[in-house]
């Protein structure tokens, strides 16, 4: 039995508990013990918002010892597996000092704030012997799920040309600060970043062009070409300052030598050469659920976390800051280190 202590309980927090919460009821050999807010006071009884509507609008939190200080949890509690769901510049010290203390750990997406960040991070999971998993939830989301069973076994051919979008209205509070967030850029991008590092590896240049449009914040609008030695043209876009109900938008168009396939709405239509097109038969569960049942599972079996790995985790981040380099020179190709 694995017991589980959850630090974080906004809006990532309550999707994670929901899923915790899931998997308990489909027996899963775990047992959330405890939930850690410097808000736990006000946030369990109150309403969240977000990206994706999470379970629940209020929540129950009478199963779970309840702690408004980390320090305060971990000195009281024998945890096997902490899940980080904290603003992105407390993911690194804390997730490193869980791994010295022999704690398994699941950490929200972005890895850090930096990719120097992560790659301790990754060293030192890899020094504790224990397993450290950051949420990139995109490797588990069916539609990319099947993009990438596309790439790898060659179905449809080598991709010639893609596109990816993440968008939605402005975020609040701590987001908006840079040092805190890294941004649209870092927050936001990460995921199309992490999805073309993810199918095609690390690219040998970037070149971006992003913008300021919220007062005070960092890059806020981004557009990336990424430059591979086979002259695949790849570009992801995000903008996180969509206006009226536009709402939160993800979506991919990745043209391949015999298929197209566009995601969008939630649906992933598959445009065969010479055939006509079909709707992809994809799970209905979110990639947060799949994400957690996976690295619970590596936990429990001692099998590494190979679908999203640390060091692979921490390699996205040298991509993104490439990018922000090129950005900052106005979009010169910038090379990956
Ligand atoms: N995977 C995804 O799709 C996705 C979506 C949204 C956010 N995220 C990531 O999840 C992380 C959290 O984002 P969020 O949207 O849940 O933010 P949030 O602001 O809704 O929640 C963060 C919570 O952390 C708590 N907190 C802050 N400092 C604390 C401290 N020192 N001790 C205890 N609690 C503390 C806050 O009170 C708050 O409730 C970020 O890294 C973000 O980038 C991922």
């Amino acid at each position: 039995m694995l017991k589980i202590g959850l630090i974080g309980f906004g809006f990532m927090g309550r999707m994670h508990f929901d899923n915790y919460v899931r998997l308990m009821e489909e027996g899963a050999d775990i047992k959330l013990v405890a939930v850690c807010d410097m808000q736990i006071e006000q946030l369990k009884h109150a309403k969240t918002g977000g990206n994706i509507a999470t379970g629940s609008e209020f929540y129950d939190l009478t199963p779970y010892r309840l702690y408004d200080d980390i320090e305060n949890m971990l000195s009281s509690e024998e945890l096997d597996v902490v899940d980080l769901t904290l603003p992105t510049d407390l993911h690194a010290e804390l997730a490193c000092g869980l791994l010295e203390r022999g704690c398994h750990v699941l950490c929200e997406k972005p890895m850090a704030r930096s990719a120097e960040q992560g790659r301790r991070m990754a060293e030192t999971a890899a020094r504790t012997g224990k397993t450290l998993m950051i949420g990139q939830c995109l490797r588990f989301w069916p539609a990319y799920e099947y993009l990438k069973a596309c790439v790898e076994d060659g179905r449809y051919g080598a991709v010639t040309a893609g596109y990816f979008f993440r968008g939605s209205d402005a975020p609040q509070g701590w987001f908006l600060n840079g040092e805190r967030s890294g941004g649209c850029m870092l927050d936001m991008h990460v995921h199309d970043t992490d999805i073309v590092h993810w199918l095609f590896g690390k690219p040998e240049r970037v070149s971006s062009i992003a913008r300021n449009v919220i007062p005070g914040s960092a890059y806020d609008a981004v557009s990336t070409n990424y430059h591979y030695p086979d002259g695949k043209v790849l570009n992801a876009q995000a903008d996180w300052t969509l206006q009226g109900d536009a709402g939160f938008s993800m979506t991919f168009r990745v043209n391949f030598e015999r298929a197209t396939l566009l995601f969008a709405n939630g649906e992933l239509n598959v445009h065969p050469a010479g055939e006509p097109g079909f709707t992809a038969d994809l799970s209905p569960d979110m990639g947060y659920y799949r994400e957690i049942k996976y690295f619970l599972n590596a936990v429990a079996g001692g099998t590494p976390v190979s679908v999203c790995s640390p060091e692979s985790a921490a390699g996205t981040l040298e991509i993104i800051e490439a990018e922000i380099r090129s950005a900052d020179q106005g979009g010169i190709p910038v090379a990956i280190p």
